[in-house]
């Protein structure tokens, strides 16, 4: 990472534009006085190369230098984290593909894990038994996607049934240390989005950008009753959503909560590319918090 401080305006765009021709870099993050941004954006050359503009990253409020920032992958993370079915998964997908980083979904890993205690008929409240069989598994990581003994588990683990069993593995301490210790191994390799219920809080306290999405238990509901991954009725999904989020929330280890530095996305009256929109909006500095 490279940080340098400039007071002279010419000596920043040549610089600017030398740097987007010659330098090897994954992003290049001009942090600037909120008055400069718009001027950013108009005298930037076109280039394909991912520059981000902000007056938000790295800052005091009463300082009016610019700074570039070269940033490789290896630092660059963003946090999702929000309850069941606010919309975090398919977010998450989306703006991966638009940044060209990699998407952890680690309420994947909690799946993978329930899926195989239900087929093994594994007694939930037996923290042990649990630990037996997240033993007997190996998780790895390839193409923003889980995989569990060198398989792709896809919608085996999407099922109401395996989501209430994920919810509870999730609540015990040693099988949560177990899990996240993956988790930030796979963050610290890539430059990655990554979303679930402590991964601001927890996870990737440091991440560079932080958000927390949220909708009303109903508005959840009948976007996972649309969804239509099984036979459920509407009602069946309301009470397990509110089941869900009482378990989540109320746990003792790594609890669901927005993180204090996690902007907060209300989307019970926003669609997902509204939602996308806005945070690589603020992610792009052209909102500033
Ligand atoms: O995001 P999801 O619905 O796929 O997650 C399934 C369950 O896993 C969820 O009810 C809580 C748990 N989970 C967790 O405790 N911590 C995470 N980082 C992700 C998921």
């Amino acid at each position: 990472m490279k940080k340098i401080k400039y007071e002279n305006e010419v000596k920043l765009y040549e610089d600017i534009n030398k740097y987007i021709k010659d330098k090897d870099f994954d992003i290049l993050l001009i942090s600037t006085p909120k008055v400069m941004k718009e001027v950013f954006d108009d005298r930037l050359i076109k280039t394909n190369k991912n520059i981000l503009i902000s007056s938000r990253i790295l800052r005091n409020n009463d300082d009016d230098n610019v700074y570039l920032e070269l940033i490789t992958n290896d630092i660059y993370s963003i946090t999702v984290d929000g309850p069941s079915g606010s919309g975090k998964s398919t977010v998450c997908k989306i703006i991966s593909k638009i940044l060209n980083i990699e998407y952890l979904d680690t309420g994947s890993m909690y799946r993978s894990l329930a899926y195989f205690c239900l087929v093994e008929d594994v007694n939930l409240d037996c923290e042990e038994e649990i630990m037996n069989v997240l033993n007997s598994l190996d998780i790895t990581f390839e193409s923003s996607q889980i995989k569990v003994n060198g398989d792709f588990l896809n919608d085996k683990i999407r099922t109401n049934d395996v989501s209430m069993a994920a919810s509870k593995v999730s609540t015990y301490y040693s099988i949560r240390e177990r899990l996240v210790d993956i988790q930030r191994q796979i963050a610290l390799d890539n430059a990655i989005i990554i979303d679930g219920r402590d991964a601001g809080t927890n996870i990737l306290k440091n991440a560079d950008f932080k958000f927390y999405l949220d909708a009303s238990p109903e508005i959840r509901s009948k976007r996972r009753y649309d969804e239509k991954k099984d036979n459920s009725s509407f009602e069946k999904i309301l009470e397990d959503i509110k089941r869900r989020d009482e378990q989540d929330k109320n746990r003792k280890y790594a609890p669901l909560r927005k993180a204090e530095d996690a902007v907060l996305i209300n989307s019970d009256n926003m669609n997902i590319d509204e939602v996308v929109e806005k945070i690589i909006e603020i992610i792009r500095g052209r909102n500033v918090l």
